[in-house]
């Protein structure tokens, strides 16, 4: 039976997801978290289909049944393509948000929308994001960029230097003579990389991330459900990790305390 006071699960094939359960953290600081990573088994960018799909529905059935989570945000755009869909037909009364690109922002904040859409090659393989692309395709020129490889820095900790900078430079510049108005971070790790996409890209291109509008319909989710605490509990956050390097536990940490 599921109760007020059990922990909202957040998951993401590694500590990417973090940037989401920041903004969860804020907007439900009364909440209890457990976030999940999957680090031993990232990068799920590169994998297919059906070995996300698996490693996604292992995990988040494992965080309902033993975990007691009263809802799940899948802070993956990977996982959510690949999987979200089956996991509503599996626990059609959790509430359970996932990820995608934030594409419609990023179209709607200007009149010659020319977007960037940076992702895992799985993210932008998917039906998911064609579908959103579609919808986009008339009013703005959309350009989806796979990077495969960043997500590694993030998972290693490496948040700026040359190696960084390069890898961002390849992926960018070329794009740079096509007026890009924004860039849309559409994959979770990517937010922590943020300050040296926008110092590559320079400051008149906006960024966008999809982790607050996520956050927000947790929160609308949780309420239709009648779950959303409104006690005085002070909200606590456990981080587990697939992995058994402690270090992940220790950067896992280190990015929810850091200004993103
Ligand atoms: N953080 C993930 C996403 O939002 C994926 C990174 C990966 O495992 O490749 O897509």
């Amino acid at each position: 039976m599921t109760q007020l006071t059990d922990p909202i699960a957040v998951f993401d094939s590694g500590m990417g997801g973090i940037s989401v359960l920041k903004e969860m953290v804020r907007l439900m600081p009364k909440e209890d978290f457990i976030y999940y990573g999957d680090s031993k088994h990232a990068p799920y960018g590169t994998k297919t289909l059906q070995e996300v799909r698996e490693l996604t529905i292992e995990h988040i059935s494992d965080l309902i049944k033993h975990k007691h989570a009263k809802a799940i945000a899948v802070a993956c755009n990977t996982a959510t393509s690949a999987a979200v869909r089956i996991l509503r037909e599996m626990y059609p009364d959790v509430p359970l948000v996932g990820v995608e690109p934030a594409i419609k922002p990023a179209v709607m904040a200007c009149e010659d929308p020319k977007v960037l859409v940076m992702a895992t090659p799985m993210t932008l393989h998917e039906d998911k994001f064609h579908h959103l692309e579609e919808l986009y395709i008339n009013q703005a020129d959309i350009y989806p960029v796979p990077c495969p490889g960043l997500m590694e820095f993030v998972e290693q900790g490496i948040l700026d230097g040359e190696e960084l900078d390069s890898f961002l430079k390849e992926k960018i510049d070329p794009y740079m003579d096509k007026g890009i108005t924004g860039i849309v971070l559409g994959c979770t790790h990517y937010p922590f990389v943020r300050k040296r996409i926008r110092a590559i890209a320079g400051p008149s291109i906006e960024i966008f991330d999809g982790s607050l509008g996520t956050a927000r319909e947790l929160l609308r989710r949780l309420t239709v459900a009648g779950l959303n605490r409104e006690d005085d509990h002070v909200g606590q956050v456990t981080f587990l990790n697939s992995s058994d390097d402690p270090d992940k536990l220790k950067l896992s940490r280190y990015l929810f305390s850091r200004e993103i």
